[in-house]
């Protein structure tokens, strides 16, 4: 990314004063940081405001205003939840599942095939990013999402008016539509997975700049995870899917609960972004048996 030269643009020296002053608060790409605070700065007090509060630890994505996920540029104001490049491997396996859902584009002459519409749920949307991407990256979606914090939802619904959701404000599916049950193709729920007694040992960013709630997963990290299962069944439609992410040690309990409530689980692996997913797929109903001849 590469930053054009702004009303804040300093000269060369207090530039390079900058990148000192972000490397001496510890920043490590503190070049990169000091590119993209230039050019995020719309005037040199808007800059200076900005590396004080970069340099007191603010996140660098609550400062410039805007986080960078799946290519898309995801707006994320202070005190709401950071996407995390790990989940990027979660909107891979969801959409996957939902060009799988939208079926094969209808054959014939009659104009431009277009796939069905593929229902997606956002739970746990924070800012939105995991639903904005999905929808983005499939042909035809009706997003739906929904937080339990208020400032997640006035962010989400700047990110996912782009791709023409809906966001809900509220307890789980407490807020959502009733029409919308049975009919969830994708249900990605990037639920909070830290346990209770571990928040306090995440970095400060996290820590200090997001909100306890969407990081604490109660006593073992699964308690959010287990409520969102337990509902689950009646908003999926037959053959759809719930996508959590978990930690490696996470997963197989996360599995087992899934595979309680009837879903067929299965779980997906990262080494790349060191990060896990585990699936959950209401089986299809099945066709009824043909009467005897
Ligand atoms: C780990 S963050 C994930 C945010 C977003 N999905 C992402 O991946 O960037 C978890 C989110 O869950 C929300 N949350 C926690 N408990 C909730 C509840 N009971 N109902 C709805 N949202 C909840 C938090 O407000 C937070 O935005």
């Amino acid at each position: 990314m590469s930053a054009s030269p702004t009303s804040a643009s300093p000269p060369g020296q207090a530039r390079s004063a900058i990148v000192t002053r972000l490397r001496d608060a510890g920043c490590v790409f503190a070049e990169d940081e000091a590119r993209l605070l230039i050019s995020a700065a719309r005037t040199p007090a808007d800059l200076a405001a900005m590396v004080d509060r970069r340099a007191a630890g603010q996140p660098l994505e609550h400062v410039i205003g805007w986080a960078e996920f799946c290519g898309l540029r995801i707006a994320v104001d202070p005190g709401v939840f950071i996407p995390r490049r790990r989940t990027e491997f979660l909107v891979r396996q969801a959409t996957a599942l939902a060009r799988r859902a939208a079926g094969p584009a209808p054959a014939g002459d009659a104009g431009p095939a277009r796939p069905r519409p593929v229902v997606v749920l956002d739970l746990c949307c924070g800012s939105g990013a995991v639903g904005a991407a999905v929808a983005a990256a499939v042909d035809r979606a009706e997003l739906h999402a929904a937080d339990i914090d208020p400032a997640a939802v006035r962010c989400a619904r700047r990110n996912v008016a782009t791709v023409g959701g809906r966001v809900y404000q509220g307890d789980l599916f407490a807020p959502l539509p009733a029409r919308l049950r049975g009919r969830i193709d994708i249900l990605a729920a990037n639920v909070p997975y830290v346990p209770t007694g571990e928040v306090g040992l995440l970095p400060p960013e996290a820590r200090v700049h997001e909100p306890w709630v969407a990081l604490d997963g109660g006593a073992d990290g699964l308690e959010v995870l287990r409520r969102v299962t337990g509902a689950a069944p009646q908003w999926l439609a037959p053959g759809g899917h719930l996508l959590f992410e978990t930690s490696e040690h996470q997963a197989p309990q996360a599995a087992e609960t899934l595979a309680r409530r009837g879903l067929v689980p299965r779980v997906a692996r990262s080494r790349a972004l060191n990060t896990t997913v585990v699936i959950g797929t209401r089986p299809s109903r099945r066709p009824r048996p043909s009467a005897a001849p």
